[in-house]
């Protein structure tokens, strides 16, 4: 359904002259609650802009846009991959932009695809940046569909995400169950969601068994094998003892099993060690992976259906979906 500025207001409640605000980032003397309000609105029924500003006017180019972190990631090149998937055998080109961590470059991204016209836009963000080109999908009526990772700046933007604190909580309740007591986590960056859902998975988890907390133990990077490697050092360094590691990611739980065997550490048997995502490469690390299985090629169909539908202008029955991970447990943890 597209929506006209006047209708926006009208729905709204508020002048055009508001509206016309809020699109533009002028929102000073617009109420917090009355913003929110226009930029459901705006999301929701996909304003279209002037016609010869509105990329959607214009006949369908069959091709989306995919914004990401770091291709380099088996996490992020094996979502790609089932999104490309899905959205060529529905007719459509994938675009691919790599953003390698840069807010800067996502926002870029962002301007650029839709200036080339792109039908659609699916994005993974790598922080919690907010800059006026992410209303740009709202403000031109570009769909637009986030994966893995919720944006502040985009409370409404329909999304496929992972139960991320159930997936750690489930994770930090096998190693307390193997014994352990004292547990290290190695988590991503502190202005990405999954990051703080994990985090708190972890937290809840180690407040149910009424382990001590010791924030000590929390050691925030960047989801890179160097970040895993790092932060084992790290706590080497600070004479910081602990019996199992939980990594935010399989990338830095490898970079972790790296350093834990340089230290001397044997895994199981010294450190349990637990990831996150089932990449192709944590079942053929030594010793294979425990870790927690993302629905990874779900979560590329079911963003790629959900913003087909956005396209074809269906009204998004379920616009935030959550997938169930499941953990998997190999030989980087001791048998229960
Ligand atoms: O491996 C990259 C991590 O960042 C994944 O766990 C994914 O959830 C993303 O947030």
């Amino acid at each position: 359904m597209k929506a006209t500025i006047e209708e926006i207001a009208r729905i709204a409640g508020v002048s055009k002259t508001t509206v016309s605000r809020v699109l533009n980032n002028k929102t000073d003397g617009v109420g917090a609650k009355t913003r929110q309000r226009i930029e459901l609105l705006l999301e929701e029924m996909y304003y279209c802009g002037h016609s010869e500003a509105h990329p959607l006017q214009a006949p369908r180019s069959k091709t989306v846009a995919l914004i990401l972190p770091d291709i380099t990631n088996p996490f992020f090149a094996e979502l790609a991959k089932a999104a490309e998937n899905y959205l060529s055998k529905s007719g459509y080109m994938l675009f691919l932009g790599n953003t390698d961590f840069s807010p800067e470059k996502e926002a870029q991204y962002l301007k650029s695809f839709i200036s080339k016209r792109v039908d659609g836009i699916m994005l993974v963000s790598t922080a919690q940046t907010c800059t006026p080109n992410h209303r740009m999908p709202a403000k031109y009526g570009t769909p637009c569909v986030l994966m893995d990772r919720k944006l502040n700046s985009m409370p409404y933007t329909a999304g496929v995400f992972t139960d991320n604190e159930y997936a750690v909580f489930r994770s930090c309740e096998l190693l307390i169950r193997n014994g352990s007591t004292s547990i290290a986590f190695i988590s991503g960056p502190k202005d990405v969601s999954t990051s703080l859902e994990r985090v708190e998975g972890y937290k809840a988890s180690i407040q149910q068994y009424g382990l001590p907390f010791d924030g000590r133990l929390i050691k925030f990077s960047n989801y890179t094998l160097d970040g895993g490697y790092n932060a084992i050092m790290e706590l080497a360094s600070e004479g910081i003892h602990y019996t199992g590691v939980i990594a935010a990611n399989d990338t830095m739980a490898i970079g972790a099993i790296k350093a834990l065997s340089e230290l001397s550490y044997r895994i199981p048997q010294d450190v349990e060690v637990i990831g996150f995502d089932n990449i192709g490469y944590s079942r053929m690390c030594s010793p294979p992976l425990t870790t927690i299985q993302q629905p990874i090629i779900e979560m590329g169909r079911t963003a790629s259906q959900l913003l087909l539908n956005a396209i074809d202008g269906k009204k998004l029955k379920d616009r935030r979906v959550y997938l169930q991970p499941k953990l998997l447990i190999r030989e980087s943890t001791r048998k229960e």
